[in-house]
């Protein structure tokens, strides 16, 4: 990590700084709560305390009597929101619990009231006096709690079929080498920058939302849902986002009170809520468990892979990632048998957290391909390189492009992973145990609709307008490089504005298809402002141009050129007599047809790639891990981690760059340090805030090596690129946790890995 700039290898474009980069540093980026509304009232979110039952009773009283305190909504009073699909449904919202709606309490932390007065600090003490009677009843916390109901996600979700190929079971007990563990992840929470914010206003009737969003046409759509307005009169605003993580992805319900008592007050409403409301009122990762069994031939060779998965939701949501449509495909079984369950107990709903179903599943499966080498004495590397595959073992789809063992070369190499001594323990420096380990890292390629507007002004400056999302990707950078290159202008000539439903749609910044879904529309556009241009130029009388074939014309470092004529972008203007050009583009995967576009102007999501179709396309990585834990305090620490990725054409390395290495210190940190502690007996989260989460510091993050694999691949889309943001952080849980066996020859199969279990 030695700040230099990543260095540009073949299908790589120019590593930029990102565009935002000088806003954001110097505080000049506004996020949704710093936008300046004129007289507005200031929101507190009251919540309840108790995981399950009924408010008996509300005593407003002393609440109402501080000063300033000008409204309360509580589900007596609110009016009506209606009901909202979930995301996973086809909807916009995360949880179909709807706060306010009824006396009914589904889980600890449920938003129960919320006060509007003139300052936040007079909403916030009458927040407080607000006398709450429960009638309590029991909670499930989690696996294992009494009451807790479990269900195979095959019967509950009709999008799920569980991979399953040949008979597992039965080649399981014929192999001759086997392996066979439970593995368990925790509850993460998101805690990004900008907090769980919302500022609503009305102007005519007409709604507009300031707030954090990776899905501004989702929200438009979902909140006139909810409020039983036309979308037309409801307008989101998110330009920067603030971390985004998957919380703001779909719609949460503080968005459609914080409207209502807006509309209530006729006054501009804003809401900041706290950090530890943002554990309750939004999503997170769900806690997963994992039963696998890997048999395998003396040569390596994966004979069968049995995975059985249980997943905990909410007591009405069946939300679940299922994870095994990515472990089945990765390697060469000969058979598969997979189950995946969804666990509902008394929580709030969780949601998407970067790269939500490989995170956990390939951890599980990363751990066991550790513990299966080390049965068979076998170098982990060589394990993957006896099973690496082009296709689905299960139905022959081949993939795209896979770069897997390009990235484990690259990444070992890089380590120094030929001076392994491989017997666990027998590494060390001094009080220092040495371990080293590695794995897998993938991510599905995905593809949405979304549509552009680009127009090419006549001093050569260009705007780019879609409301794609940039949520600390580099998104303003490498769509505004798209429109440069295919324009021919220099980068700092692109104004790009994003994250606005004023401006044609993008899908969700979710799945991590936005270079890949904005890029490719972005380019229509250009090339139809490109056709617009030339064809002016070649039918302008006299112009230096004039009766030239179409295909000889260009633009170059702002100019127009073809052959060796050339032209100043402005003078070509003027001689055309044009000031602007400007064009509309849509683009679709030619999968989903042209409704999608359509679908997404109304707030409907669809996406293809990764396991679906018929092709598989997927970017992959390796990540390797270097430990060294104390003898006496079994302290653990990572002086260094190599990682290497290929994910098609890369936009930008230093983007690409930091995109990975932000990735595996995410990784380290879900590895060692981050848990959502929840108490049993009530189902509340106890460490609901910065100090008691426990997130690495730079002290914690030493050496970060990340390598850029170079790879091409012209199926994907028309980019060629694989989105990359929910890469880094897919392969390294379980390269910590195999270094750790390394070090000590402690299989650890519970994250996070802290001290406690090493003792
Ligand atoms: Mo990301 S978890 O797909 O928003």
């Amino acid at each position: 990590m030695d700040g230099a700039v990543p260095e540009r290898k073949a299908n790589m474009g120019d590593p930029i700084p990102r565009v935002d980069a000088r806003l954001k540093v110097t505080g000049a980026a506004r996020y949704p709560s710093d936008v300046p509304v004129a007289d507005p009232a200031y929101a507190f979110l009251v919540t309840s305390a108790i995981a399950r039952g009924r408010i008996r009773s509300l005593d407003l009283g002393a609440a109402k009597a501080v000063p300033g305190v000008l409204d309360i909504l509580t589900h007596e009073n609110a009016g009506e929101i209606r009901p909202l699909k979930t995301f996973s449904s086809g909807g916009q919202a995360g949880s179909s619990i709807v706060p306010l709606d009824s006396a009914r309490i589904w889980h600890d932390g449920q938003i129960l009231a919320m006060v509007v007065a003139e300052t936040y600090e007079a909403a916030r003490e009458a927040g407080h006096r607000i006398a709450i009677a429960y009638d309590a009843e029991k909670p499930s916390a989690t696996f294992g709690s009494a009451g807790v109901e479990t269900k195979p996600v095959a019967k509950v979700s009709k999008a799920h079929k569980d991979p399953t190929f040949g008979d597992a079971p039965q080649a399981f007990a014929a192999s001759a080498v086997k392996v066979e563990a439970d593995y368990s992840t925790p509850a993460q929470h998101h805690n990004p920058m900008e907090l769980f914010t919302t500022t609503c206003l009305w102007t005519d009737g007409r709604l507009t939302v300031h707030e954090p969003s990776q899905f501004v046409y989702g929200m438009k759509a979902g909140v006139a849902t909810q409020l039983g307005i036309d979308p037309a009169d409801v307008h989101v605003v998110s330009p920067f986002v603030g971390g985004a993580f998957g919380s703001k992805g779909s719609l949460t319900a503080r968005t459609a009170i914080v409207a209502l008592a807006a509309r209530r007050l006729r006054r501009p409403v804003k809401l900041v809520a706290t950090r530890d409301q943002g554990f309750t009122i939004a999503t997170y990762r769900a806690e997963t468990r994992h039963s696998v069994k890997l048999g395998a031939g003396r040569d390596g060779r994966i004979a069968a892979y049995l995975h059985e998965a249980w997943e905990l939701s909410s007591r009405p949501d069946d939300y679940n990632v299922s994870g095994t449509t990515s472990t089945a495909v990765m390697y060469d079984y000969g058979s598969i048998a997979t189950r995946v369950n969804v666990v509902n107990a008394d929580r709030n709903t969780p949601g998407f957290m970067r790269s939500p179903p490989e995170v956990p599943y390939m951890y599980a499966l990363e751990s066991a391909m550790d513990e299966l080498a080390a049965a068979l004495k076998m170098d982990p590397v060589a394990l993957r390189r006896v099973n690496d595959t082009m296709k689905d073992p299960a139905t022959g789809r081949p993939y795209t492009s896979r770069s897997l063992m390009q990235c484990y070369d690259a990444a070992a190499q890089a380590f120094g992973w030929s001076k392994r001594s491989p017997e666990p323990g027998s590494m060390r420096d001094g009080d220092w145990l040495i371990g080293w380990g590695c794995a897998t890292a993938t991510y599905p390629t995905q593809i949405g609709p979304a549509a552009a507007r680009i127009a090419l002004a006549s001093d050569g400056t260009v705007r780019v307008q879609i409301a794609a999302h940039d949520v600390g990707t580099g998104a303003y950078t490498v769509i505004g490089q798209a429109a440069a290159n295919r324009l021919g202008v220099a980068p700092d000539r692109v104004t790009v504005e994003l994250g606005d439903s004023a401006l044609p749609p993008a899908p969700v910044a979710g799945g991590s298809n936005t270079t890949a879904s904005a890029t490719s529309v972005v380019l229509k556009a250009c090339d139809a402002v490109r056709a617009r241009l030339f064809r002016s130029a070649i039918t302008s009388n006299g112009g230096p141009f004039a009766g030239k074939p179409f295909e000889a014309l260009d633009i170059r470092d702002g100019h127009l050129v073809a052959g060796d004529v050339s032209q100043r972008l402005d003078d070509a203007f003027r001689q055309l007599g044009e000031s602007a050009i400007e064009e509309y583009a849509e683009s679709f995967p030619p999968s989903l047809g042209p409704d999608a576009v359509s679908n997404l102007y109304k707030g409907r999501m669809s996406m293809v790639g990764g396991p679906k179709g018929e092709k598989l396309m997927f970017a992959f990585g390796a990540e390797f891990v270097e430990v060294r834990i104390n003898a006496r305090t079994r302290e653990v620490r990572v002086p260094r981690a190599v990682g290497a990725f290929a994910a098609g054409h890369i936009m930008n390395p230093r983007t690409a760059h930091s995109q990975l290495m932000g990735g595996m210190i995410w990784g380290l940190s879900s590895a060692l340090h981050e848990a959502t502690e929840i108490d049993e007996r009530t189902a509340r989260y106890v460490n609901d805030n910065l100090a008691d989460y426990l997130l690495p510091v730079n002290a914690d993050v030493q050496s970060i090596d990340v390598i850029l694999v170079p790879e091409e691949d012209s199926e994907v889309n028309p980019m060629g690129v694989k989105g990359l943001g929910e890469l880094g952080n897919v392969g390294t849980n379980a390269a910590v946790a195999n270094a750790v066996y390394h070090a000590t020859g402690r299989r650890i199969r519970d994250l996070p890995i802290r001290i406690e279990k090493l003792l």
